[in-house]
């Protein structure tokens, strides 16, 4: 398995783009199976599980043609109804096919996502609104099995924002005839992406990035092409990967209107940040100030960037606390940062740091996508050599990384010590 090998503790300078949003195009390339006409998405990131979502609906009828950062999609052959396990259990997001089979076939099978590093990760708000538009819902076999005789348009509250659910049953309204209202929804930037996909294909949207969307659908839906956004929590993790090692860096692709509580915690912590056209400046010194934050759903503090942060804070000047109020599990990597010399105590949803004055490198193990974009925000403040293992979770996220931190002046390099054992025990 691929490793990063990084040599920390010297400042970021230089300028880098960011890929497309991973948590935009994954709902939008999914929203395809709600039309025969072919689509056309831009701007796509080459993350594994981009791979996933494309092997997914090409199981579900779909042909794909990715080259560069646009996939072309059409029909192969009739929509299927069934999402199996060996793709769900890589990606819990292929939850997001049931709204779309709904909306078309009028029913669908799902495994069920299952836990994942950062909790149990459920799906009840997706099925309590499945319910409301007249679907059946039972179990059998490790699977959710969705019916309907027909899928009506409803008045739908959430009792939590999801993202997931939101998009789920946006879905689901644009490929009926009717009114949907969604409240409560999710109001992050990825959701309003994709309403701009959904009225693009034909259905009308209103209220996306607020909490009540209206959506009304149509049975025949057209096709269209769509630039997907820029990775918000891509910018972020490199924006506080510059405020933990210090430096002057530009990251292109983002405005800082989709992360507007981040950079002002950047700015608490010492850090100057301009929001220049079409990118975000940052300048930061010397160790940041402590600045404690707690995760709410958007446009509160992202909980991706939580971990990012959590590294930060780690060489902060004093205390500070971090409160995770969206996952119940998400501190995974306060354990690996402390073998990097960091002094975290951690109790529930709470994590109390004590910021220390130098990090050191050493091996160290990710756990999921942001515990491992903590782990290369802690080596590249890090003094010293580190090794990150199962980087493969940090590809899910995150496009070349160790191509754009280079651009910024980061010694970093991926290895895989078993292939290059192999070649070594090659016949000269
Ligand atoms: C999306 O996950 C993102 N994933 C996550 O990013 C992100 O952390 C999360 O939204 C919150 O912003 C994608 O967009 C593919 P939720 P999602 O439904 O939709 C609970 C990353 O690293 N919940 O808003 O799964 C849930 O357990 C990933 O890129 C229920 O209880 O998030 C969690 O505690 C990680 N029942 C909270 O709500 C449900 O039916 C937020 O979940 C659904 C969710």
């Amino acid at each position: 398995m691929d490793q990063f090998i990084v040599s920390g503790g010297r400042p970021l300078r230089g300028r880098v783009r960011v890929s497309g949003s991973k948590n935009a195009a994954l709902p939008i390339l999914i929203s395809t199976l709600l039309t025969d006409v072919p689509c056309v998405i831009d701007n796509v990131p080459d993350l594994r599980d981009i791979h996933t979502t494309l092997r997914l609906i090409e199981q579900l009828g779909k042909r794909v043609e990715w080259i560069g950062s646009t996939v072309r999609v059409r029909v192969a052959r009739p929509l299927g109804t069934a999402a199996p396990y060996d793709l769900v259990k890589q990606m819990r997001a292929s939850i997001l096919v049931a709204g779309p089979l709904l909306a078309r076939r009028r029913r669908a099978r799902v495994a069920l996502p299952g836990g994942c590093a950062i909790g149990l990760r459920p799906i009840d708000i997706h099925l309590a609104g499945f319910r409301r538009m007249g679907v059946g819902v039972s179990f059998s076999h490790g699977d959710v099995v969705l019916r309907t005789r027909r899928l009506r348009p409803a008045d739908i509250r959430l009792r939590f924002p999801s993202v997931g659910a939101t998009e789920n049953l946006m879905m689901a309204a644009a490929g009926i005839p009717g009114t949907t209202v969604i409240r409560n929804a999710a109001r992050e930037p990825e959701i309003v992406d994709l309403a701009r996909f959904l009225e693009s294909l034909g259905a009308c949207v209103i209220g996306a990035g607020g909490a009540v969307v209206r959506v009304d659908g149509a049975a025949r839906l057209g096709g269209a092409r769509h630039s997907v956004i820029a990775d918000r929590i891509e910018t972020g993790t490199l924006l506080i990967a510059c405020l933990a090692a210090g430096g002057n860096i530009r990251v292109e692709g983002a405005g800082g209107e989709h992360l507007r509580a981040v950079l002002d915690a950047l700015a608490r912590a010492g850090a100057k940040v301009r929001e220049e056209d079409g990118g975000i400046r940052i300048t930061a010194a010397g160790r940041p100030r402590p600045v404690s934050i707690r995760t709410r759903p958007y446009p509160g503090f992202p909980t991706d960037l939580q971990a990012p942060w959590m590294a930060a804070m780690s060489v902060g000047r004093g205390r500070s606390r971090i409160r995770e109020e969206i996952f119940e599990k998400r501190f995974l990597h306060a354990a690996e940062l402390g073998r990097m010399g960091a002094w975290i105590r951690t109790d529930g949803e709470i994590a109390d740091l004590e910021g220390v004055p130098r990090l050191h490198g050493a091996p160290v193990m990710a756990s999921d996508i942001r515990a491992g974009a903590a782990l290369l925000v802690a080596a590249v403040a890090a003094r010293g050599r580190s090794e990150i293992h199962r980087v493969y979770h940090i590809d899910r996220g995150y496009e070349r990384v160790e191509v754009k931190l280079r651009a910024l002046g980061v010694r970093i390099r991926r290895v895989n010590p078993e292939k290059s054992s192999a070649r070594a025990q090659l016949p000269s």
